[in-house]
Parts: structure tokens; C-alpha cells; sequence
């Protein structure tokens, strides 16, 4: 462990340097930028009610985000179909029921994703629902010793080797991260898949995931404002919601797609396609997440290129060290959930992440609930470390500590959700 936080310094402290990205942890040093107007359409109309933001201003930002940003996604599959393959009403002490589900992305079975799921045993009928990416596996999500291992697929270590490990996590290693307990004694239940079982997280050219099953003949990898990894990875919790319509134990209008870091990321991306995600939470998800990019503060568009090429689409990369040419910034990513509540969280000393970029884009995305008789961030200044702001239709906190998905996030996030949807 120590080990691994020793190479993850060295890297960041010599070779990012040595790549030419200079890393900016300095306020004073963010040049001085302006952002893309959320609330004038691309002909110069100001929108000032509901109905112009909903059909004329949103789908253009949408747009601008598909094709310049995560790329464009593609209809859920025909062959979509699902099956559950477990069902237990005596887990985490009698308290809940687990069920495991298979996500069918094809006919013939060959390619799917297994949902994990947790129900309280205590409801009076269909209960609300957090649900997200797991980075390890299903399996390390609890101790529990029945939950189906996940086949955890990373970059192979070397050619030849296989991108299948085996074993490579503990069951329970991420529970820190799933407080399953707690959200079941609040009468949640927590939905989770495994990253992987949709597109393996490294840079193999789009081949291992779900993106081959979409080529046209001939294609070999996605056009340039077609679909990365976050966006494949959202179009499969969108895919997942498919499944929640019809599952009796589950109230579909109250999912809340949640994520940490890159998963938080995914969760804006994917409330902002379905519109069916009643909230979304997005954790210490940085650049390309909450984040303003226009800062360049910390991660910036060109590190997190060249760190994670397979994450955007292709055109993303022509904003490198070009942030003032983006034709969207993230704000607008917030401002794509309105007026659903979203919430967005830091943590101080996650400076790669800007915690300030990202409460900014929470403060700029407010005007559009504005239009819906809402207030979207209820404070115009960033709240102290420990006091979240959670009045309006947009959360915030910072929280003390590290780059991490903690207790004290989640607790905030059950008393956001049980404003909303209680
Ligand atoms: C890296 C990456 C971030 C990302 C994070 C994570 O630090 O640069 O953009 O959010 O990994 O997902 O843990």
C-alpha cells in the first residue's frame, strides 16, 4: 500500500513535469477566462423560461457535450433482456434482501453486466435507490461471502498476459466505500456493478468492451464524437434502469445515480442522457466531473487526455491546453440534471480535483433552476470544510480528508435524498 502511494507520487511529481504539463495548485495563477453562456442559445436568444430551456437551450448543451466531450451513445440494444440470477431475503442480518440480476446487452447472452443489488426487508412497497460503479468488483463492495465474484478485468501486465485476474480483490475490500447497513436502515436500497463487466478501464483501442458490438462493418474504433469509456459506462446505468422499471421492489421515479471520482464523473454524464435518474451525486469527480475546466487548476483537460485517452471521445483532445475553446464548460454538465436535485461533494486536500471549481459549477448551473421556480446552490460562497449547504435543489460539502468516498459523504447524501424524496 505504502508502495503503491510512493510510485503514485513519484509519478505525479517527475513525470507529468517531464511530459510538459505543469500541474497549478495556485488560485492566484488560474488565467483569467470567461465561461459559455448557459442561459443564450447558439442564435443569440436569451431563454428565460421553461419551455425554451427544454427545447431549444438543454439539448444544444447536450449536443456540445456528445460530440466535444464523452461522445455520443447508442440506443439501448435490441437484444437487452434481463435475468435474475439470485434472490436471498436473509442477508446483512435478516435486514435485506440480495438479489443479483444479469444485464443482457445481446441475444445471445455472450455480453453482460451483473447488477448487485440490496433491498430492506422493512418497506412498505417499492423503496428509492442508490446505485453506481463499483471499481473492484461486486464482491468488494461487502463481506457478505455470498455475493458472485465479479471477473476482474485490468490491463494486462505485460503481453501476452490476460486482462483477467483472478482473485485480485478481497471480498469486502471496498466496504469502507458501501455503507450497505446504513443505507438499508434508512429504508434505501444500494444497486452496483462492477465497472468492468462494461468497458475494462485501460486504453486497449475499444476492443474489450461493450463499443465492438455497436461497429458498423468495417469500423474498428469509435469516430470522434462517438462514445469513450465514461460514456459507455453511463449508457450501461442507463441500460440498468430498463431493468428497475420493472422490478417491484424498486420505485424507478427515486434512482439516484452516485459515483466517486471517475464513477463520479460517470453518474453527472448519466443523468444528464436519462433523464429517468431522479438525482445524481457526483464525488470528488474533478475534471471532466463537477469541475470548471476553464480553471486549469490541478487535472486539466490535456493531463486527464493524456492520463486516460479511452475516458472522452476523440474530439475531446482538441481542447488540450485550448480550454477557452471548449464550447461548453461544466456547469452546463450540472445544469443538464435540472430541475432534478444533484449534489455534488469534495474533500479539502483533493487539490487534483479543485473542490472550488467544483462548487463553482454548482453556484453557475443555478440559473436553470431559477427558471423552474427553484433554487439550485443555496449559498453564493464556498461553504466552510464540514458544513454541507444542502437547502436547495443543488448540495454541497467539502469535507476534511483526502480524495475518498467516506461515511460522512454518504450520510450527507441520505439526508439529501430523504429531502427529495421523502
Ligand atoms: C485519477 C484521475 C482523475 C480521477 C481519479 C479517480 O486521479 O486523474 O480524473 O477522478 O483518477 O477516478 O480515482
Amino acid at each position: 500500500m505504502i508502495k503503491g502511494f510512493l510510485i503514485t507520487c513519484i509519478f505525479f511529481i517527475f513525470l507529468l513535469p517531464i511530459k510538459g504539463q505543469e500541474l497549478n495548485y495556485d488560485e492566484s495563477k488560474i488565467p483569467p477566462y470567461t465561461l459559455p453562456e448557459l442561459l443564450v442559445s447558439e442564435d443569440g436568444e436569451k431563454i428565460t423560461t421553461q419551455s425554451q430551456w427544454i427545447e431549444k437551450r438543454r439539448p444544444e448543451i447536450l449536443s456540445l457535450f456528445e460530440t466535444q466531450v464523452y461522445g455520443k451513445s447508442p440506443q439501448h440494444p435490441k437484444g437487452l433482456h434481463f435475468e435474475v440470477l439470485s434472490e436471498d431475503r436473509y442477508t446483512l442480518g435478516n435486514m435485506a434482501t440480495r438479489k443479483e440480476i444479469a444485464i443482457y446487452f445481446t441475444e445471445d447472452e455472450k455480453h453482460f453486466m451483473t447488477i448487485l443489488m440490496y433491498i430492506p426487508n422493512k418497506r412498505n412497497g417499492p423503496v428509492p435507490l442508490f446505485f453506481g460503479l463499483n471499481f473492484k468488483g461486486n464482491h468488494t463492495v461487502n463481506e457478505d461471502a455470498n455475493i458472485t465474484e465479479s471477473v476482474t478485468r485490468m490491463k494486462p501486465r505485460k503481453e501476452g498476459d490476460s486482462e483477467i485476474h483472478p482473485g485480485a480483490f478481497n471480498r469486502g475490500a471496498e466496504s469502507s466505500r458501501w455503507p450497505v447497513e446504513i443505507l438499508i436502515a434508512n429504508g434505501y436500497g444500494l444497486a452496483t456493478v462492477y465497472r468492468g463487466d462494461i468497458d475494462p478501464d485501460y486504453d486497449d483501442g475499444f476492443q474489450n468492451g461493450v463499443h465492438p458490438l455497436f461497429y458498423k462493418e468495417g469500423q474498428t474504433k469509435p469516430e470522434s464524437d462517438e462514445w469513450g469509456t465514461l460514456a459507455a459506462w453511463a449508457w450501461g446505468l442507463s441500460c440498468a434502469m430498463d431493468y428497475f422499471e420493472i422490478d417491484e421492489d424498486v420505485d424507478a421515479t427515486k434512482v439516484a445515480v452516485v459515483g466517486h471520482s471517475r464513477h463520479g464523473k460517470t453518474s453527472l454524464w448519466a443523468g444528464a442522457i436519462d433523464q429517468r435518474f431522479a438525482m445524481a451525486i457526483s464525488n470528488d469527480s474533478g475534471c471532466g466531473g463537477a469541475a470548471l475546466s476553464r480553471r486549469r487548476i490541478g487535472e486539466t483537460v490535456n493531463k486527464i487526455n493524456s492520463l486516460f485517452p479511452h475516458w472522452f471521445c476523440e474530439n475531446f483532445k482538441k481542447y488540450n491546453n485550448k480550454e477557452d475553446e471548449l464550447p461548453v464548460d461544466q456547469h452546463q454538465l450540472i445544469a443538464l440534471m435540472a430541475p432534478r436535485p444533484v449534489y455534488i461533494a469534495s474533500a479539502v486536500e483533493d487539490l487534483w480535483a479543485d473542490p472550488k471549481g467544483e462548487f463553482l459549477s454548482g453556484l453557475y448551473a443555478s440559473p436553470v433552476y431559477q427558471l423552474f421556480g427553484l433554487t439550485g446552490m443555496a449559498v453564493d460562497e464556498m461553504p466552510e470544510v464540514d458544513s454541507p449547504v444542502t437547502n436547495g435543489y443543488i448540495g454541497y460539502h467539502v469535507r476534511t480528508g483526502n480524495h475518498d468516498i467516506k461515511l460522512y459523504d454518504w450520510q450527507q447524501f441520505v439526508k439529501f435524498a430523504d429531502r427529495h424524496f421523502k
